[in-house]
């Protein structure tokens, strides 16, 4: 393999991570910077724009928090370039000109589109952004040319359609300017999907999530108050471990879960001890990141971004030479 690069990202939309952001995404990426891939994680601030265009200085302040996640998390900005979408001026020029060549209809048979149309109301009030949302993402990915995109499973069609856009560019200017690249959808989908405090899905708009930036008080005051077993009154009434948000964590984080999810069925553990139990090794579990984002204060993450903005540039501004040549655009 000559070719390892990688490149993914996440929306600004709200200023922090959660475990579930971790479990389904960031730790995936932690793993690919391990095994020696060039990283490019990006913070999609213009994606976040289709939908908050009115809280545009938000979506800008949450971008140099998701940054800090993302290092807080493992990313090394010695090794993995950490930047702002919006600070390569490439990806806007880009998406001006895919915009130009993709159909209509490949857009509005999107399944996230559809959604998100419904959301916003009325056709008014509904941005032309939004369509492109898409193309926006396919540029993205193919200004870096990457080996594979890291996603979760919900993004696959918005990959699907990057890889057609690819294709047809070339055939459109008979060049091969860009390559198939990979999806990389995690294998351990149950990790994916962790539950939120409550079991729904883990989501800002439930309050239902443990933030990786949230501290060790935080973090025990809301497992305290997490959705266990209902019926589950006393210690000795029997439990449900697949259907409490506490033992689902068990799962995940404690070595010995198979014998506290026994202890719960059976009776002889009560929810409290569970509870307890859970903090310890969840705020294990984020111990290093806690320590790791105290380290990157405002000024420090100014520095890496606007590094990580140029070793983007780089790249991105060699594809575009290429993008232009084979239009003949000059
Ligand atoms: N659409 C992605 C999401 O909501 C975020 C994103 C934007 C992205 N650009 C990307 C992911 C490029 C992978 C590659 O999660």
């Amino acid at each position: 393999m000559t070719n390892k690069r990688i490149l993914s990202g996440m929306r600004s939309t709200n200023p922090r991570l959660h475990i579930g952001n971790y479990e389904g995404a960031l730790r995936n990426w932690v793993d690919l910077q391990a095994q020696g891939f060039d990283m490019f994680c990006m913070v999609a601030d213009l994606h976040a724009l289709t939908t908050m265009y009115e809280n545009s200085r938000e979506v800008s302040d949450n971008a140099r928090e998701i940054a800090k996640d993302y290092i807080a998390a493992g990313i090394d900005p010695s090794k993995s370039v950490v930047f702002i979408q919006s600070h390569v001026r490439e990806h806007s020029e880009l998406h001006l000109l895919f915009s130009m060549m993709t159909p209509l209809g490949w857009l509005e048979r999107v399944p996230t589109y559809k959604e998100k149309k419904d959301d916003m109301g009325a056709a008014e009030r509904e941005p032309y952004g939004l369509l492109g949302y898409p193309v926006l993402q396919t540029v993205d990915i193919l200004l870096y040319k990457p080996y594979g995109v890291p996603v979760g499973r919900d993004q696959a069609p918005h990959l699907e359609i990057g890889n057609d856009i690819a294709i047809r560019f070339n055939r459109l200017y008979g060049k091969e300017v860009f390559q198939p690249y990979k999806y990389m959808i995690p294998e351990d989908e149950n990790r994916a999907k962790l539950p939120g405090l409550d079991m729904r899905k883990m989501s800002k708009s439930y309050d239902n999530c443990i933030y990786l930036s949230d501290s060790e008080d935080e973090t025990a005051e809301k497992i305290k108050k997490a959705f266990t077993t209902p019926t589950k009154l006393k210690k000795t009434d029997p439990g449900i471990p697949e259907g409490c948000a506490v033992c689902q964590y068990l799962k995940l984080y404690s070595p010995n879960w198979e014998e506290q999810w026994q202890e719960d069925r059976d009776g002889i553990r009560g929810c409290m001890q569970s509870k307890k139990e859970c903090t310890e090794v969840v705020n294990e579990y984020l111990r290093p990141m806690r320590e790791r984002r105290k380290a990157v204060d405002d000024a420090t993450i100014e520095d890496i971004l606007e590094d990580g903005a140029r070793r983007a540039t780089e790249v991105a501004a060699a594809t575009m030479a290429e993008v232009r040549e084979a239009m003949g655009l000059r």
